[in-house]
């Protein structure tokens, strides 16, 4: 396991916010535990890490993650499970594709075991503030971005990596209604959408609301040439179950995130005998399958999301509706083995889980 502490400078808090919290409701990103880490980039290294009291920052108004967007994050979730331990789900993968965002974005590379120690440091320092309550967990976002006081275009030289930690319930309280997106776009091939980069969520604001004045939760991207292939939905990666078979879209556009939900979801079925398809879906395909029955299952898959169940796709102003969710047996029995390997009710056959309980 990751070597904790070591060179990560730690001042805690004299003043928890512990107590002034109402753990009976949590709403979603709202609450920050009392610690966060924060290390810099400069001079061509990585500085020690440090954990310091959640504060604002000061910053000089030319940083330059403000003007140009060289800015990343990552979305993991921490738990503590039925026998006491603090466990992380799948971090290795967050690592790997912070990694890839860095890159993309031309930022200075994080390497994985150095993201590794910092995640689990900061979780291990807050770890009172990981909720006891079924379906709550702790929020962890790491986030990268440019400190250059310089106006003018290129990479930045200086970056600031921090973590901050929330204790959090579900994203999305109830069954999705999504609308198939057809004029704007997310992402398109060779741009940026495989990255996890904040200005690929500034772009997809202003449709998402159109889409909310139209009653719907989330869009559902499709491809920026034809409109024609389906994608991905807001904060979350697509699936559905068709004639049996797990289809989502294929990940070799670069327009689509890489999602580990979705990732593990796969691995899942696969390991229960279930055909699973990563190929090109679409839109026709799934308003089709959907109005003749032969779509029986909708859900997105996501971090912050987890398992979220779709009820309605909107598309050219008809609304579908797909069965009942107490009907659809793939994604419950998957949203609940992802639970129980969390919680460390089920044997974690596939070392998904770091366990990072403090010695
Ligand atoms: N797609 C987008 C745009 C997202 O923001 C997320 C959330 O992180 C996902 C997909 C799902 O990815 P993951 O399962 O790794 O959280
Ligand atoms: C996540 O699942 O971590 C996300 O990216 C959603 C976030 C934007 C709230």
């Amino acid at each position: 396991m990751i070597d904790t502490m070591k060179n990560i400078k730690v001042t805690k808090t004299e003043q928890s916010k512990w107590d002034s919290v109402d753990w009976e409701n949590l709403p979603f990103g709202r609450v920050f535990s009392d610690h966060m880490l924060v290390m810099d980039y400069i001079d061509g290294e990585w500085k020690t890490p440090e954990i310091v009291p959640f504060s604002d920052l000061k910053l000089h108004p030319a940083t330059s993650a403000i003007h140009y967007g060289q800015s990343i994050f990552e979305g993991l979730k921490a738990y503590r499970n039925t026998h006491g331990e603090v466990v992380i789900f799948r971090p290795d993968m967050n690592a790997k594709r912070f990694r890839a965002s860095c890159k993309r974005m031309c930022m200075a590379e994080l390497p994985e075991e150095l993201f590794l120690k910092c995640v689990e440091a900061t979780v291990n320092v807050d770890s009172k503030w990981i909720p006891n309550k079924e379906g709550y967990s702790l929020y962890i976002r790491p986030f990268l971005f440019a400190t250059d006081d310089y106006i003018g275009i290129k990479p930045s030289d200086n970056y600031k990596f921090m973590i901050f930690t929330c204790p959090v319930g579900a994203y999305y309280s109830e069954p999705l209604k999504v609308k198939i997106e057809e004029y704007y776009t997310r992402a398109a091939a060779g741009g940026v959408g495989r990255a996890k980069t904040a200005g690929n969520y500034a772009a997809s604001l202003y449709p998402a609301k159109l889409g909310k004045e139209e009653g719907y939760h989330q869009l559902v991207w499709t491809d920026a040439k034809e409109h024609k292939y389906i994608e991905e939905s807001g904060t979350m990666n697509i699936m559905f179950v068709k004639d049996g078979v797990l289809i989502t879209p294929a990940e070799d556009a670069d327009t689509i995130l890489p999602g580990i939900t979705k990732r593990s979801v796969i691995e899942l079925a696969q390991d229960w005998g279930m055909k699973v398809q990563e190929r090109q879906i679409e839109v026709k395909e799934i308003i089709e399958g959907v109005a003749n029955g032969s779509i029986t299952e909708a859900f997105g898959a996501g971090t912050a999301a987890t398992i979220a169940p779709i009820k309605i796709i909107g598309y050219k102003g008809t609304d579908y509706e797909l069965p009942a969710v107490e009907r659809r047996e793939f994604s419950n029995k998957v949203y609940k083995y992802l639970d129980d390997i969390k919680l460390g009710k089920v044997e974690d056959k596939f070392n998904w889980i770091f366990n990072v309980s403090e010695k």
